[in-house]
């Protein structure tokens, strides 16, 4: 027998009160702006908390902007093969990874690619600086950088 999933098998997004449910599969991946081979699904959006909940993807050797956190940011891997340009650990499904603000790194997958829930939690609306290899600010990712991928 097989148990009912319930309303979230064919429908996206469910809330009732503050809590709001999402059935990721049913949303589409967006290719990130000015990135390409990374992309992303925004899963909540809370401007109030300043705070973004999103599934981020890496096609096999796709590499993301250098950036410097100005939120905390926490990953949890899902599937694939994935390193910071600055550092020696390659993260698979199940590690984690928390950057408080202030971290600077360069996420790149490898062959396998990459996907990962990731959770940005800002004191204001500004969630990353984006550099140069000379580490000078040359963009600036707000919270509604993030919003424009939100799918209602
Ligand atoms: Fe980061």
């Amino acid at each position: 027998m097989t148990l009912d999933r319930g309303i979230l098998a064919d429908t996206a997004r469910t809330a009732y009160g503050d809590i709001e449910n999402v059935n990721a599969d049913l949303i589409k991946w967006r290719e990130v702006d000015g990135q390409p081979g990374n992309y992303i699904k925004v899963l909540t959006l809370d401007v109030a908390n300043n705070r973004v909940d999103f599934l981020f993807k890496q096609d096999p050797h796709a590499e993301f902007a250098k950036h410097e956190h100005k939120c905390t940011a926490v990953a949890l891997t899902l599937d694939g093969l994935w390193g910071y340009r600055e550092g020696k650990e390659l993260h698979f499904e199940g590690t984690f990874s928390y950057e408080p603000p202030g971290s600077i790194h360069t996420p790149y997958a490898t062959e396998k690619g990459m996907t990962v829930y990731a959770s940005f939690q800002g004191t204001s609306d500004l969630m990353l600086d984006i550099l140069d290899e000379d580490d000078k600010v040359i963009d600036q990712l707000r919270l509604d950088f993030f919003a424009q991928y939100y799918e209602g």
